[in-house]
């Protein structure tokens, strides 16, 4: 791999050094919210949501992509990745990041939740660890394009590897939708906490994270999106149907994520309808590439099965190698991704979405999309790539498919009785309920059945990573050192200037932001009218400083 093992490796026990205990933290959240442990403890509730929240939200998600992302640089362009100090620099910072934020969180003192709304005010550590966790992925960012731009300075008129291309749109696509929480940070929350402002602004900050707050679901997705694209195939004995409808819709995602943010903040006042109107519009279209993501990979799948010698209209599924983690995850991740995909359009809808605004259902929704659909195929890359970093088999495919099926089956059990809840009216970031209440019992099986759920994924979180420390422990053997992606139908010998490249795109991002958050923001920049005092966290009552 091109001398990039120890940078991919550490990157991903980053992420999953810290995966089990914030399941246990999940966890603990939905049995403290069921009858049968009635802990009526709310900073401690919200402190374990803020740093499960934050950990997911913030820290997993990034070290995937930047350990990923370093692992399709060095192997789709075959070379030693340029700048691998920065590299380790921006992995320090990351670290160095996540630990400031967390611990304040965990000791109690920072329980604003990973949105950390105004004019809620959290421990500095915490914001001043987000920033670090933030710049500490722009380093990866800036390393991602440099390695780019060199490789299309030597390979002039060539494709960029579709695994290359797609890792640097999710890295773009990082870069521009966290510039609305950075913003947020640095011109507001934090000169608040260092005492250089008296006032916070509810209304802006919400409108900038919201830039961040759709975005960040994509850039979560990409790395999942990346394996679908470029490793399901080569895992089925079959070929990408075609490379340049997966460069369209990476472009899509990049393109059309950030300008949406809006419809998370459908029911606040500040932001008038039309804006909210052109963002459920918009919304619509980043729903675009999935569905061209589904028909792609399905169309792949069904070479691969038909390859296989499966016949008639749906033999050829069947005939698919479901031995194989990657194709298990990813039959399992389209399933999850059907079903939330189906909720994502529901909460998309300006109408249907005032209906589950702020409940459970909003929560279930994401576990259902994130928790499963995405993070399933988290495993798939790890199980891919953990003999080619380690130069050792990976300990158990056996466990390895046990893990995936019970990650199924614990995501179901959990998250489809917590959407009924959500529309039972159960609302989100209550910290506990009194099912001795006739209104609110009914919910009660409900949370104890995603109670059972949560459990079944524990277990699977902790195979996931047995099977992973068990691999190091391996003996050496002869294995491929580089990560093979797949080949496209018709590899591309040429592709338009457009499809190869993102200065086009950066350029049509921007001016969508502007035509969908211009409005919004210079009526909150230029007309003040939103100050609050702010409530710190732990306090009692609003400090005016
Ligand atoms: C990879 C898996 C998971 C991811 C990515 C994830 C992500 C998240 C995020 C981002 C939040 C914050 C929501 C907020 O601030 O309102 C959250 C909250 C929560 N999570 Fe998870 N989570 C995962 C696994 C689990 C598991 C296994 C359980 C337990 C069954 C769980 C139960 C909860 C609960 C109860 C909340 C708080 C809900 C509320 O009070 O509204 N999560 N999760």
């Amino acid at each position: 791999m091109y001398r990039s093992q120890r940078l991919v490796l550490c990157h991903f026990w980053a992420a999953f050094v810290a995966f089990v205990p914030a399941i246990c933290l999940g966890v603990f959240q939905m049995v403290a919210r069921s009858p049968w442990l009635e802990v009526r403890d709310p900073k401690m509730y919200y402190s374990s949501v803020t740093a499960h929240g934050s950990f997911f939200g913030y820290m997993f998600p990034t070290f995937v992509a930047m350990g990923f992302g370093y692992a399709a640089c060095a192997n789709a362009l075959a070379q030693r990745i340029i700048g691998q100090r920065f590299a380790w620099l921006g992995f320090a910072m990351a670290v160095i990041g996540s630990l400031a934020a967390l611990i304040p969180d965990l000791l109690g003192k920072s329980a604003t939740l990973y949105t950390f709304y105004l004019p809620l005010i959290g421990n500095t550590w915490y914001y001043v660890g987000l920033i670090l966790v933030i710049f500490g992925s722009w380093v990866w960012v800036a390393v991602m394009l440099a390695n780019l731009t060199v490789w299309k300075i030597r390979h002039r008129t060539a494709p960029v590897p579709l695994a290359m291309f797609a890792s640097c749109a999710g890295a773009l696509l990082w870069f521009w939708t966290s510039l609305g929480v950075t913003i947020e940070l640095l011109s507001s929350v934090i000169p608040y906490v260092l005492g250089w402002t008296t006032t916070l602004d509810a209304g802006l900050a919400r409108i900038l994270f919201s830039m961040t707050l759709h975005g960040i679901v994509y850039f979560w997705l990409i790395p999942s999106y990346v394996a679908f694209y470029t490793l399901v195939p080569k895992e089925a004995d079959s070929r990408l149907y075609s490379d340049t409808m997966g460069r369209i819709a990476f472009i899509l995602f990049l393109v059309f994520s950030m300008p949406v943010g809006m419809h998370h903040i459908f029911g606040d006042p500040e932001v008038a309808g039309g804006p909210k109107f052109m963002h459920a519009l918009f919304t619509a279209l980043v729903a675009v590439p999935t569905f061209l993501t589904v028909f792609s990979i399905c169309a792949s799948l069904e070479i691969g099965g038909r390859l296989r010698g499966g016949k008639g209209l749906f033999g050829w599924i069947g005939a698919l190698p479901w031995d194989r983690p990657m194709i298990l995850a990813c039959g399992l991740s389209l399933i999850m991704l059907g079903l939330g995909g189906v909720g994502g359009l529901i909460n998309m809808s300006y109408g249907l979405d005032a209906t589950v605004h702020n409940t459970q259902w909003v929560t279930a929704h994401f576990h259902l999309i994130y928790g499963g659909a995405i993070v399933i195929m988290y495993f798939a890359i790890a199980y891919e790539l953990w003999p080619h970093l380690t130069g050792k088999p990976l300990f158990s495919v056996q466990l390895a498919r046990w893990q995936l099926w019970l990650w199924f089956i614990g995501l179901m059990v959990t998250t489809l009785p917590w959407h009924i809840v959500g529309l039972m009216g159960q609302p989100r970031r209550m910290a506990f309920y009194d099912y001795h209440n006739p209104a609110i019992a009914p919910q009660a099986p409900l949370v104890e059945l995603a109670s059972v759920g949560g459990f079944i994924i524990l277990v699977s979180a902790v195979l996931l990573v047995i099977n992973l420390f068990a691999t190091h422990l391996q003996p050496r053997a002869e294995l491929e050192p580089r990560v093979r992606f797949a080949l496209a139908v018709n590899p591309s010998v040429r592709v338009p200037k457009v499809l190869n490249g993102f200065a086009f795109w950066n350029a049509l991002l921007l001016i969508l932001v502007v035509v969908n958050y211009g409005l919004p923001l210079s009526q909150l920049l230029f007309f003040k009218q939103h100050t609050t005092p702010a409530f710190q966290i732990g306090g009692t009552e609003y400090k005016d400083k």
